[in-house]
């Protein structure tokens, strides 16, 4: 890079840092993703760094990715930035510029967080990333930025993308230098995203919806599976079967509902078909109606598996 160029780009840089405090409408809080494959990574790069870090980041989440591949492809003349008259510097100072993409991206629906990757051009997204962006309806998504640069940081440059998708929730981007390790890209997805990778549950092979307990126990119990407990029925109202360890347990007076799984004496599973009050730890609630969950425990006995 010459000389003239990197006083530019330095200068950008100095620029981004104080436009960084008006960022899009981030949240400090993690992403919460049921599933790798409600992500998408979508990058646009001409010289493959942006690439580069794009790869990483799907090796660590194992989610698609999507390249965003320009109709017209960049030559190296295109991207010559010190010619001013080039492509690239031509369409960075032109508004209204949307150079059109060549591939389509089948179903964006199915995808709640978008990784979105781009090199830094004069300090701003290139406006191939309006072009995509302004092709799909990303309400309701989240978005999480990041960009490649010789030297500049993201600056202003997420925050003036997210002009054209308001309706998502755009997260702090982050700038990367081209040397940038897989480890690193790792624990930047670590800090910001948080796979919540939900517990199976089936009773004599019949997948049942549960929500959940968000407590100690439930996290212990993750620990711990798969498990395979053969229960039995007792006192006309439940099925109760070993764990084989002893878990966290937090036992309060509970008076049980239909439904509810709860540990008890710290070493055994709970199913409620009926009522009873004693000292458990309720562990979730099985997402049926009252006759489905008599039918489906009131019998002698059930095998219950946690995956
Ligand atoms: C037209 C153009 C403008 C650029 N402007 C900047 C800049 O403002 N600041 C900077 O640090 N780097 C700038 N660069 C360097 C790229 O951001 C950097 O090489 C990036 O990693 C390229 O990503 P890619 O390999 O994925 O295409 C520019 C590169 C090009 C081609």
């Amino acid at each position: 890079m010459k000389k003239s160029l990197l006083f530019v780009f330095s200068f950008l840089s100095l620029f981004g840092c104080k436009k960084e405090e008006e960022r899009a409408n981030n949240t400090e809080e993690k992403i919460n993703i049921t599933s790798d494959s409600n992500v998408l990574i979508t990058y646009f790069s001409v010289t493959n760094n942006t690439k580069k870090i794009a790869t990483y980041a799907k090796e660590h989440l194992s989610c698609e990715t999507f390249e965003i591949v320009p109709e017209q492809a960049y030559t190296s003349q295109d991207i010559n930035y010190n010619n001013s008259d080039c492509r690239a510097n031509k369409e960075q100072q032109d508004d209204t510029s949307r150079p059109a993409i060549k591939n389509k991206l089948d179903d964006q629906s199915k995808f709640d967080t978008i990784i979105l990757g781009y090199p830094i051009w004069w300090g701003q997204a290139p406006k191939i990333m309006y072009t995509f962006i302004e092709s799909y309806n990303f309400e309701g998504k989240t978005i999480l930025p990041f960009c490649t640069s010789g030297s500049s940081p993201i600056g202003s440059s997420a925050t003036n993308l997210s002009k054209s998708a308001p309706k998502a929730n755009w997260l702090e981007g982050k700038r990367f230098a081209s040397s940038t390790s897989k480890e690193e890209i790792g624990k930047w997805l670590d800090d910001n995203i948080e796979v919540k990778k939900e517990m199976k549950l089936l009773i004599d092979e019949k997948e049942i919806s549960v929500n959940w307990e968000n407590n100690e126990s439930v996290k212990a119990l993750k620990q711990i599976t798969p498990l395979e407990i053969k229960m039995n029925k007792y006192g006309g109202f439940e099925q109760v079967g070993p764990i084989g360890k002893t878990i966290a347990s937090n036992d309060v007076n509970y008076t049980s509902n239909p439904g509810d799984i709860v540990l008890y004496s710290s070493n055994q599973i709970v199913i409620f078909y009926g009522s009873n009050t004693w000292q458990y730890t309720k562990l979730g609630h099985l997402d049926l109606e009252q006759n489905e969950i008599k039918s489906l425990l009131d019998k002698p006995n059930v095998t219950l598996k946690i995956e």
